[in-house]
């Protein structure tokens, strides 16, 4: 294979393990490789995490067997604000013959700390969404109390008031007085 003018997303051999029930490689397997290099390809887009939104039109031309060196080639077809499409093409080598086998679509979404899209060119660690506020529905951190010994634990309000009511009952003993 010539690397000179462009190089694979990635290249698999295919194994027994890999089979369906008659004999040649699963559909599946194509399928997560394909998934694979499209990730591969959208690495060079953002460097945001990236996550699958949607894999469209593969189509399986040829059967893929045992022992096939399976070369994925990934190309960027499509940018938007915060996806990219991914157009990924599959070719068997199979003794000393290049077979093109598959073909198909993947589309990529960069997201955030807490899975929200967010745009392919912002900075690292930028929050996604509308940029400031986190999601409402998203998980939020529980409620730390602090612990005995802990030497981050924050002075809560209550501590205060009953600063207070000791004070004030201070005061009625002394009037008392
Ligand atoms: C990807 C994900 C974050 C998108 O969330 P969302 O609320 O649909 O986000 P938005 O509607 O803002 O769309 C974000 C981008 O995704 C694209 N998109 C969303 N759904 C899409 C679909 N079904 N097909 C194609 N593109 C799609 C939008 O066009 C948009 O692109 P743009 O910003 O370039 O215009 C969310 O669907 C998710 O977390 N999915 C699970 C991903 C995952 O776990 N994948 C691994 C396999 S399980």
């Amino acid at each position: 294979m010539n690397c000179q003018n462009k190089c694979p997303a990635i290249r698999v051999v295919m194994f027994p393990k890999d089979t369906n029930p008659s004999g040649n490689i699963f559909g599946g397997v194509i399928l997560s490789n394909i998934d694979i290099a499209a990730g591969v390809a959208a690495r060079a887009v953002t460097h945001h995490r990236t996550v699958t939104v949607c894999m469209k039109e593969v189509i399986f031309n040829r059967p893929v067997k045992v022992g096939d060196i399976l070369t994925f080639w990934a190309d960027v077809i499509k940018t938007g604000r915060t996806s990219v499409t991914i157009r990924v093409k599959v070719e068997a080598e199979r003794r000393g013959e290049v077979i093109p086998v598959t073909e198909g679509e993947a589309i990529f979404v960069a997201v955030d700390q807490e899975d929200r899209p967010i745009p392919l060119d912002s900075p690292l660690g930028t929050q996604g969404g509308d940029g400031k506020s986190p999601d409402p529905t998203s998980p939020q951190p529980a409620e730390t109390k602090p612990v005995a010994g802990d030497a981050c634990a924050v002075p809560q309000p209550k501590a205060k008031k009953d600063k207070k009511k000791k004070s004030k009952k201070k005061e009625k003993r002394n009037k008392k007085k």
